[in-house]
């Protein structure tokens, strides 16, 4: 197994204490080994906080190839750079399939407008959502809250089963809310309890011991987060003493708007993730800027429009990386790296990877989620919901007490208002998940009718102006299970894989996670051949010059009363 890693704290480490951990492993060769002339031809770099490195100007460029340039690919890449060593150096190839930046987080422009953006993926992130909010902060990128802002329109949220209203409050501070307590009990305030222990188990995953992980499994066992994923959300709830209907009601509402899942099949761990909704925001004008941002500040080369169809290991042991890209002459695109990190399910990768994986990543259900946005000036049709007065801002689907159907979408999002360029009237823009197209009757039939009337224009009786349709991939089918596909998918540590983590948490967040997790195996890797690099130089010098007497005490080492060759060896046993 992996040797003890130096101490480390979370997430937000600065770059100084990283740095000066690893300097510390250094300093130690350096008091070993006082400058002598031989090395005078390493650079010393200096930092800020004094720190000296003995940097080898021969040092190798490590080159690194990452397949995607989403949530985990961004982050991979951002994290490699915060986290490198200042005498590494590091060349990263971001190659991305799609001609924009940030996978299923991405935005589209209502009615074409660029200043008119709506999330059409990812939408929201939380505030113990480390990564992303500490990044959204480094950009500058402003955060805006979820109450859509529509004057005439009372901001609620229904919780609608096909028949009946189960649920219809205000959007905010559902917790808080004595009617929920009345209506379910204590149900309400245990799950919350079970929500903050299950958070606050999954946030050790952000520092040591637990960070860097090599195996997910294992760190979801230690954590005790696998009794969390081996259950469904129903059991788990049951067999922490939580009973009664807000289970139904209010918590699969919550995993089927997200996850498009019922709580007796999604995984516990899951269905909690899904009730931590504390500090719900998103980015103004897009949250892929987050991941934008982080590869501008990785200094990445980002390659859109290039697919990846072949990845294989050269007997040197590097990897020939293979792309199709509109953006070069021949279409093809052929680059050399030491380390491949894959930041995309690989069953959607359409790649082939030579070695196989020692263990390969079985191709699991994902679901199909169809996305559908319009704009009209029509509001929603109480009538077609069963409601007497307006129809809440967003509505949510749970399946009904009796034998009969859920409604036919998991969620109605009346997100904001705007102005039609071409008609210049005020517009609602809505928001559907459903598991199936929506058809354009259906959709006419739950907006207001038009009124009848012989003066109404063309564009009055036109109910839709704008329409967007998108059937997602959106995220795995997430049944209950206690181990996760492996992070390291090769012997040598040179090919690496983010995607394992859906399984586990399917978020932006847990991609970002764990593209951190994989920059910083990947640095740990490098520091050890750095190291071993280093120690084969001393050594030959070592043979070249023999030890002057007396030199280790005139330069105050203290190391001089431990011998060298001794001391190297404790030093490769502790450090490499
Ligand atoms: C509709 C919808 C709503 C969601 N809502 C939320 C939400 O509110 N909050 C939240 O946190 N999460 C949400 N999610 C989930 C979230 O979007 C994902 O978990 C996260 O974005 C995954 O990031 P990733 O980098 O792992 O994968 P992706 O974002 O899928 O990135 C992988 C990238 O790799 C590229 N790629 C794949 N194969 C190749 C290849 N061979 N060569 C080159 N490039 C390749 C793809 O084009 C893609 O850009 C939602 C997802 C959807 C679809
Ligand atoms: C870094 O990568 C770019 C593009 O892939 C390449 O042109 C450049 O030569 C590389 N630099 C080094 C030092 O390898
Ligand atoms: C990628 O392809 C799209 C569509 O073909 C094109 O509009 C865009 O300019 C391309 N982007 C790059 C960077 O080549
Ligand atoms: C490994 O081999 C490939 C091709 O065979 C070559 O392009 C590359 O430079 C070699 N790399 C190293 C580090 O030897």
């Amino acid at each position: 197994m992996e040797p003890a890693q130096p101490p480390t704290r979370s997430t937000f480490w600065s770059r100084r204490r990283v740095l000066g951990l690893i300097c510390s492993a250094f300093a130690i060769c350096l008091l070993l080994y006082p400058s002598s002339p031989s090395d005078s031809e390493w650079v010393i770099v200096s930092l800020p906080d004094a720190e000296i490195y003995q940097c080898d100007p021969n040092e190798p460029v490590k080159s690194v190839a990452i397949i995607g340039a989403g949530s985990g690919g961004a982050s991979a890449a951002y994290y490699i750079d915060r986290f490198k060593h200042p005498c590494s150096r590091v060349n990263i190839t971001v190659y991305e399939r799609s001609s924009y930046v940030g996978g299923r987080s991405t935005t589209v422009d209502v009615y074409g407008d660029p200043t008119e953006p709506v999330e059409l993926g990812a939408s929201i992130f939380v505030e113990v959502n480390k990564n992303l909010v500490s990044a959204a902060r480094e950009f500058g990128l402003a955060t805006q809250g979820l109450k859509s802002k529509i004057k005439e329109l009372p901001n609620t949220l229904g919780v609608y089963d096909g028949q009946d209203w189960v649920f219809m409050g205000s959007e905010s501070g559902w917790w808080t809310m004595a009617k929920i307590l009345w209506k379910y009990g204590l149900a309400p305030i245990r799950t919350q309890q079970l929500m903050k222990k299950t958070v606050g188990a999954f946030l050790k995953m952000y520092d040591e011991p637990h960070f860097p992980f090599r195996d997910l499994s294992q760190t979801a066992y230690d954590l005790g987060l696998t009794e969390a994923t081996a259950a469904t959300g129903e059991q788990f709830l049951q067999a922490k003493g939580i009973q009664g209907a807000f289970g139904t009601d209010i918590i699969q509402a919550s995993t089927r708007v997200n996850y498009a899942q019922n709580i007796d099949k999604i995984h516990g761990l899951e269905s909690m993730v899904c009730m931590a909704t504390d500090g719900a925001v998103s980015i103004q004008g897009g949250n892929w800027q987050i991941f934008d941002g982080m590869l501008k500040a990785s200094e990445a080369k980002v390659l859109l429009n290039t697919s990846v169809f072949d990845i294989y290991r050269q007997s040197n042991g590097t990897y020939a990386v293979n792309a199709l890209s509109s953006s070069y002459p021949t279409g093809i695109d052929l680059a050399i790296h030491d380390t491949v990190i894959l930041a995309a399910p690989l069953q959607f990768a359409k790649l082939s990877l030579t070695p196989a994986p020692m263990n390969p990543p079985p191709e699991i259900p994902y679901v199909n989620l169809h996305v559908t946005l319009f704009t009209s000036r029509r509001k929603l049709n109480p009538q077609a919901f069963n409601l007497e007065s307006d129809v809440p801002t967003t509505i949510l689907t749970t399946t009904p007490k009796t034998k009969a159907n859920p409604p036919p979408f998991y969620s109605i999002s009346t997100l904001r208002t705007l102005t039609n360029p071409i008609s210049h009237q005020r517009e609602y823009l809505y928001k559907i998940f459903s598991p199936a197209p929506v058809s354009a009757s259906w959709l006419h039939s739950i907006l207001t009718p038009p009124l009848a009337s012989p003066t109404l224009n063309i564009n009055d009786r036109k109910d839709i102006s704008w329409i967007y349709e998108k059937v997602w991939q959106s995220y795995p089918y997430l049944p209950p299970r206690i181990t996760f596909e492996d992070v390291q998918l090769d012997e040598e540590g040179k090919v690496w894989y983010t995607s394992g983590i859906e399984s586990f948490i399917s978020t932006m967040e847990t991609s970002s996670l764990m593209g951190m997790n994989v920059a910083r195996l990947v640095n740990d890797g490098w520091k050890r051949e750095r190291m071993e690099r280093m120690l084969v130089k001393l050594e030959r010098e070592d043979k070249e010059k023999p030890v002057e007497e007396g030199r280790e005490s005139a330069e105050g080492g203290d190391g001089g009363a431990m011998g060298q060759v001794p001391m190297a060896g404790k030093l490769s046993g502790e450090e490499l």
